[in-house]
């Protein structure tokens, strides 16, 4: 593998720029480049153009600089994403300046900027943009262009590939000075097209969208192809680690997740991403493994979101070793921390690692959820491609500790962190769900999934869960669910469910058995096909269910919450299902007896009795439905009107209130209850605790 493989192909479609004005076109070119990884990593980036208009108050021509604004992802962004600036008063800043110390106040006058009103928040790459001298101008993290610009003889190297078409300024946290220097170096040379920042990535520019678009592609390619035809091979000093293989790969995954998980998740909870890509394997299978982890990477972008370096994990390491290790890891932060801090740095902030390279293995990445932490993982890859590039013509090199530390704890990155909504109440937690496709349980993944959690829904009808898994990624998005058709009554299946789910999202901390049917008959009619049915999905399927949860949670070792849909059937005989209730009343008990066993562990186990739960459920089709009706002799279509006024408050009751049942039990509220049970039925003296 090659970065010379990775060109980069030019997606300017001039049938549809036609129809744009220029800042549209800006936004097109934006949304092109930041569609491809390789020209700037997820959130990296940014783009301008300098606009003539027609300024709202006085109508008089103004320029105005439209420039990515903080935050958003240029593949994604819209016209709102941009800040707009009056161009000739961010060139007016200019005098105000005069000391580095007098940079971050730069950044706050920058509001006094705005042009139009705009909510949009300047960025601190904004100077940079304005004072090129050039119309459009484009700023991309592309890992060919980064690698040049992480070697060490990165400056050298400029000028060897580019010749006089792009200059090189050494490493320098963005800021005006940087913006000053940018501009003046772009001023006395007409004949560049764009500068290589030391450490960083690429600004480049051009009169049009579109000549400027494919002078970034250019450049980018050139970079490519030229790392492709100079690098040493094989990549990383060949491999010292021989495949493990597929399967014995995701066996090592599936032990190290859960284990990792529950020694970094405590203050905060986690969730995992795993990736075993022919580049990460490379890499970590790698002769140079060793000696490049240490370094730590280097475009600011990538260590903010990976940590300034991983942790290297043996594939074997014992739960004693991997103690140790992530220790040592967490006093190395500490002692960066306090080489590193100013008097008005933030406070220390999470000291555990951000990646894990596993030889023989893979990746794996940990953060607050799903998406960051599969993003972090996707930086990793950028870093190891710079790695590669750099590594392969020359010598890699990390930014040195105090930039990397004057970066991550840069008081507007911390301004940042503060601005950022509150997490959810079960952000970070890793729920799974049997039935996750039926009426209440769907109903229960919609909770938890609103509250922040990670779901994985379970349950034997495929096409179900399909339209339902599909239906929670638009709303909740894709990175949250994960779906696995299993049958509870197979004990491989089970068990291959929840490794399925360790792999998917590192680990668990809440369980719903739930995956039921419901076969009534009069006891002599109930034939033993009927019993061993019930008895096996409900009976066998909550065992299974309820013992490989059990152990998941006991190995990850930070407690959790287990919680049975049983029914208002286990507590209260009811003639004409006898073998429902009956094998009800064991699931209930069989929850009692895991909250006994789990309590040394913080493992809470409790019960939810729903009754009479008729919309939306698949259990009152059919037979159910028919046979109930008939022995209250009414018609089938009268019984919700029966339940509700049966019921004491005389409410009728749905799924979503038992999945606010379930939320209780599995969130923090409940944290002091365990081998509980909850009735939410609308109320019926018959089964009140006692
Ligand atoms: N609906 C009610 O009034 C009511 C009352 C009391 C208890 N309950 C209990 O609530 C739970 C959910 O019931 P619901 O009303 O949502 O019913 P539902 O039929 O809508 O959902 C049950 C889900 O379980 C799945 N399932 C069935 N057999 C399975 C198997 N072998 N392996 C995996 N999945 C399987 C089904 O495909 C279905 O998606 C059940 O345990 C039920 O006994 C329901
Ligand atoms: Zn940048």
């Amino acid at each position: 593998m090659t970065i010379s493989n990775h060109t980069v192909p030019n997606l300017w479609d001039n049938a549809v720029a036609e129809t744009l004005d220029e800042a549209g076109q800006l936004l097109y070119r934006s949304n092109l480049l930041g569609a491809d990884l390789r020209i700037t990593n997820f959130g990296g980036g940014n783009t301008s153009a300098k606009i003539d208009t027609p300024d709202p108050l006085t109508g008089k021509p103004v320029t105005v600089l439209w420039v990515k604004g903080s935050g958003g992802d240029l593949g994604s962004m819209k016209l709102d994403g941009f800040a707009t600036l009056y161009l000739d008063k961010l060139e007016s800043l200019k005098s105000l300046y005069s000391r580095l110390d007098q940079e971050d106040e730069m950044v706050h006058k920058l509001n006094h900027c705005t042009f139009n009103a705009n909510p949009r928040a300047a960025s601190i790459d904004t100077c940079l943009h304005g004072y090129v001298p050039h119309r459009h101008v484009d700023h991309v993290h592309s890992d060919a262009v980064i690698a040049i610009a992480a070697s060490k003889d990165a400056e050298r190297l400029t000028y060897e590939i580019f010749g006089d078409e792009i200059g090189f300024l050494p490493w320098q946290r963005p800021g005006i000075d940087l913006g000053i220097k940018l501009g003046e170096m772009a001023k006395a040379n007409p004949n560049y097209v764009g500068v290589v920042l030391g450490s960083h990535g690429l600004f480049t520019w051009g009169p049009d969208s579109k000549s400027c678009y494919e002078t970034t592609l250019r450049i980018i390619n050139k970079a490519a192809d030229w790392l492709g035809h100079n690098s040493a091979k094989p990549a990383f000093g060949g491999s010292t680690v021989a495949d493990l293989g597929e399967a014995a790969r995701k066996d090592a995954a599936i032990r190290l997740l859960p284990e990792i998980r529950g020694r970094i998740a405590r203050d905060e909870f986690k969730v995992g991403h795993f990736t075993d890509s022919p580049e990460v394997l490379e890499f970590v299978n790698s002769n140079q493994l060793t000696e490049l982890a240490p370094l730590g990477t280097s475009c600011p972008d990538h260590f903010l979101r990976t940590k300034i370096r991983p942790l290297v994990v043996p594939a074997d390491a014992s739960s004693a070793d991997l103690g140790r290790l992530i220790e040592a890891y967490r006093k190395d932060y500490a002692g960066y921390y306090d080489r590193c801090k100013h008097a008005n740095s933030p406070a220390m902030r999470d000291p555990n690692p951000v990646i894990y390279l596993v030889p023989g293995v893979g990746m794996m990445s940990f953060a607050r959820d799903k998406a960051t932490a599969r993003i972090a993982s996707e930086f990793y890859v950028n870093a190891i491609n710079v790695m590669r590039g750099a590594s392969g013509v020359s010598e890699y090199r990390g930014l040195p500790e105090q930039e990397a530390f004057n970066i991550e704890y840069w008081l507007l990155e911390e301004a940042k962190l503060q601005r950022m909504p509150k997490p959810k109440s079960l952000a970070g937690r890793i729920a799974f769900i049997t039935g996750g496709a039926g009426g209440i349980g769907a109903a229960i993944a919609a909770k938890l999934l609103s509250e922040g959690a990670c779901v994985t829904i379970a349950d034997i009808d495929a096409a179900a869960l399909e339209q339902t898994s599909a239906a929670f990624a638009k709303d909740f998005g894709k990175d949250s669910i994960h779906s696995v058709v299993m049958d509870v009554t197979s004990e491989e299946a089970v068990v291959d469910a929840f490794r399925s789910a360790v792999l998917r999202f590192g680990g668990m901390d809440i369980v719903v058995n739930n995956a039921g049917i419901a076969l009534p008959a009069p006891v002599e009619d109930t034939s033993l096909e009927i019993w061993n049915r019930q008895s096996a999905i409900l009976g066998t399927g909550y065992f299974l269910v309820g013992r490989e949860g059990f152990r998941l949670l006991k190995r990850q070792n930070m407690g959790g919450s287990m919680v049975f849909i049983c029914s208002k059937n286990a507590i209260v005989a009811s003639a004409g299902a006898s073998a429902y209730g009956a094998i009800k009343a064991a699931e209930l008990h069989l929850a009692r007896c895991m909250a006994l066993e789990g309590a040394p562990m913080g493992i809470r186990v409790n019960v939810v009795n729903p009754d009479a739960v008729l919309r939306g459920t698949k259990l009152m089709q059919g037979d159910w439905r028919k046979q109930r009706a008939e022995s209250l002799k009414i018609r089938p279509d009268e019984l919700e009107e029966h339940y509700r006024k049966r019921s004491l408050l005389q409410r009728s009751v749905f799924p979503e209130d038992i999945a606010e049942g379930v939320y209780f039990f599995a969130s923090d509220m409940s944290s002091k209850s365990t081998g509980n049970y909850l009735n939410v039925d609308a109320g019926h003296v018959a089964s009140f605790t006692r």
